[in-house]
């Protein structure tokens, strides 16, 4: 830890997530609810139980909707500054910007990324190795839609090998998980007058001028939350404990589901754990809400409807007898009676399904 000062992290969350579409077209990627929390909440627990409670959000598209999700965090025990691009600057750019208010060495987070790995376990790495930068690594089973990254046996970073088109290219099986820790003085070397990305420029650069740069490889639960099906993915896992939740859904936990308050339940309504039912839900008669679903705060569940493995987000209207599966819903959205929506399907917020729509992939 860099003496007196709090550990400092710098979370880039100015991307416009277009794998994540037509989910950001609404909502910024960083603060999408996960399991009714905007999803950086999460990572600043994270950081919060490792001690690190100075953390600045590099921001560029949608920066309003992050303020009005996160604010100054205060109440996750957190302090949390803004630094805003006129112009996106890329994943270099970001971390430069936000360079001034970083010392010692610096935790640097992509702001899609959840996992429950031990940063202080990091840290202590970075320490003992004398390293400068060190590189979460992921270990994935088909690493070629990725940037792989080798390393020595002593785990020194070795070459960055941008997604390897044949399969002789295929070197090594770990990726790298977009968490890094940075000695602050080394953002000197990123150009401030045009975008840059860290991952193609800063780190090869570091490596070709021989500062020792190391790869960090834990056993952790580890995903990037960049597309629909991940990002729904990811709240079956912290439902199903294959992810350890550093931070509790909001409402109250009763028989491994969490219910927000001010809604209504009906005598004969189905609550099935496990499960996440936001503030002022209404769950109407014979309706069936899980396993694994997600309801956003102010929605409706109607009679004899079914919800199952879906997250909606806030507001949403399912007509009676509709059955959702394994979808994702975005806000306000209004779906009709008798419809049936199935594995993969993701709506746009706002959308208006007509009565007995079939959706399915
Ligand atoms: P896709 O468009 O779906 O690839 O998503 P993305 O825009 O988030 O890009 P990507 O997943 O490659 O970005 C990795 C991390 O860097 C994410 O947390 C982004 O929010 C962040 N990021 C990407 N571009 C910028 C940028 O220009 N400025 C800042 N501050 N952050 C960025």
């Amino acid at each position: 830890m860099a003496g007196e000062r709090p550990a400092q992290a710098v979370i880039l969350a100015g991307g416009q997530g277009t794998r994540l579409r037509p989910l950001t077209l609404a909502r910024a990627k960083p603060v999408v609810p996960l399991l009714n929390r905007p999803f950086l909440a999460f990572q600043l627990a994270l950081l919060r139980e490792h001690g690190v409670t100075d953390v600045i959000l590099a921001c560029s598209y949608r920066v309003d909707d992050v303020r009005a999700a996160l604010g100054d965090a205060s109440q996750l025990g957190v302090r949390l500054r803004y630094v805003v691009e006129k112009e996106p600057l890329g994943t270099g750019g970001g971390v430069k910007n936000a360079a001034d208010l970083v010392a010692g060495t610096v935790f640097v987070l992509n702001g899609d990324i959840l996992t429950d790995a031990d940063l202080t376990a990091m840290r202590q790495f970075h320490e003992a190795r004398g390293s400068r930068t060190t590189i979460f690594l992921q270990p994935v089973p088909d690493p070629r839609q990725y940037g792989l990254v080798e390393t020595d046996t002593s785990g020194r970073l070795r070459r960055f090998r941008e997604k390897p088109a044949a399969d002789a290219e295929i070197t090594s099986n770990t990726i790298n998980a977009g968490i890094y820790l940075i000695d602050a003085p080394l953002l000197g070397r990123i150009p401030s007058e045009r975008p840059s990305s860290i991952e193609r420029e800063f780190f090869p650069a570091l490596i070709a001028d021989g500062i020792p740069c190391f790869g960090w490889c834990p056993t952790a639960y580890w995903r990037d939350i960049g597309n629909p099906a991940a990002y729904s993915a990811a709240q079956m896992d912290l439902l199903e404990g294959r992810a350890r939740m550093p931070l509790q859904p909001p409402g109250e936990c009763r028989e491994g589901s969490w219910i927000g308050g001010g809604g209504s339940v009906a005598a004969d309504a189905r609550l099935v754990p496990p499960s996440v039912v936001g503030a002022r839900v209404e769950l109407h008669r014979r309706c069936q809400v899980g396993p694994g679903a997600v309801i956003g705060d102010g929605s409706k569940i109607g009679p004899e409807a079914r919800v199952e493995g879906a997250v909606l987000w806030e507001r949403v209207e399912v007509g009676e007898g509709a059955v959702l599966r394994e979808c994702v819903i975005g806000a306000d959205v209004k779906i009709g009676a008798y419809a049936r929506l199935g594995p993969g399907i993701v709506l746009e917020s706002g959308a208006v399904i007509p009565e007995r729509t079939t959706l399915t992939r």
